[in-house]
């Protein structure tokens, strides 16, 4: 068995990968931690777990195989040297998913610069083979993971992209802020970020294509919804045998294109509660331009989902051991 712990376990993510890797047949779960649920049960903070008998301890010394980092950005690279070494590494944060220009650019100095290069960015459909040998994993941003999802295909086609975001509110972290009350947040559709979006520089890295966001928040707990817009000459047929072609043979990721019934065009509410991605295509013949739709589950395609993918890969299991679970529906 594989012994995980789980710093920065009340948060959201840290309450999916409680749920995740207790489920999961091969791992054991360890120290889960919380600065200010010390010695509590976890159903104090995550009501859903109830009965499983898991506690909270204070982040310090971690006995483990495998350590799951899910804290704030800016956190992880404060209290990531007390576990290096000691575990293999899944950090659920931005501090090590960038090349140190881009982070600085995008999120501004590092206090751990010397450590980026130990780890690889965490997106198995692209980094497979890397993530095998790898002992420090990070974990790549919800948005990230979708926008990504969508243009890698294209990556050596394009150069420029656009995209839309519909993000839920869980995406924001338990956090409390005025404007994640429920009298603003409920039958919201606002802007989040008009540009800028500091996963855009994931998008950059990866794919090598200069591709905005503007992201909105909308009335949803979970899931993402990416809308990709870029110009290319060619049809719908030639962008969906893309997709076809570049997801073929993977287990999560799925090229929807059905001739009826719901799933005729993708939707965020047959993925919520797996780590499915669902992605579409529709080209605009007189403007050619290209449209690319992609679906997750922030908090599992998009985060604990995504980081038991890697932690599988990791240890030489099957990528989906304790992810063959479906989408909830209706939701
Ligand atoms: N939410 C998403 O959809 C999503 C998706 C992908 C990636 N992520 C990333 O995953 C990480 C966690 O996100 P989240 O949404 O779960 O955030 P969250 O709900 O705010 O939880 C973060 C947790 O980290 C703990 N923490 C904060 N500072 C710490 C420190 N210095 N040392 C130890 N623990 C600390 C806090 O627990 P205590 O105060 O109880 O100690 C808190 O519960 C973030 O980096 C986020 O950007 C989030």
């Amino acid at each position: 068995m594989i012994k995980a712990a789980v710093i920065g376990a009340s948060g959201y993510i840290g309450g999916e990968l409680l749920r995740l890797l207790y489920m999961h047949p091969e791992v054991e779960l360890g120290t889960i931690t919380s600065r200010i649920y010390v010695g509590r049960r976890v159903e104090v903070v995550h009501p859903h777990l109830k009965g499983l008998g898991l506690r909270f301890s204070s982040p310090g010394e971690v006995d483990a195989d495998v350590i799951f980092l899910s804290v704030p950005h800016g956190e992880s690279m404060k209290i990531v040297e007390e576990y290096i070494g000691s575990a293999k590494l899944i950090d659920l944060s931005a501090d090590f998913r960038l090349p140190l220009g881009l982070y600085r650019k995008y999120y501004g100095e590092h206090e751990k610069p010397e450590l980026i290069d130990s780890f690889v960015y965490g997106l198995p459909e692209v980094y497979r083979e890397e993530i095998k040998r790898a002992e420090y994993v990070a974990n790549p941003g919800c948005n990230a993971t979708a926008v990504i999802l969508a243009l890698y295909p294209f990556r050596n086609m394009i150069s420029e992209a656009l995209a839309d975001i519909k993000a839920a509110s869980s995406a924001a972290g338990r956090r409390e802020s005025i404007m994640g009350m429920h009298p603003e947040r409920s039958h919201v559709v606002r802007i989040y970020k008009t540009h800028h979006h500091r996963h855009e520089a994931e998008v950059l890295h990866i794919t090598g294509i200069k591709c905005p966001f503007t992201v909105h928040s909308v009335d949803m707990v979970r899931g993402v919804f990416a809308t990709v817009y870029f110009r290319i000459s060619g049809d719908e047929r030639s962008l969906f045998r893309r997709l076809f072609q570049e997801y073929e043979g993977e287990r999560f990721v799925k090229v929807i294109r059905e001739r009826e019934g719901p799933l005729k065009q993708p939707n965020v509410k047959y993925v919520i509660g797996s780590n499915y991605a669902h992605l579409w295509a529709s080209y605009d013949v007189e403007n050619e331009r290209a449209m690319i739709f992609a679906a997750i589950d922030n908090l599992i395609k998009g985060g604990a989902g995504q980081a038991v993918q890697n932690m599988n890969l990791m240890f030489g299991l099957r990528e989906e051991t304790g992810l063959g679970y479906l989408p909830l529906h209706p939701i």
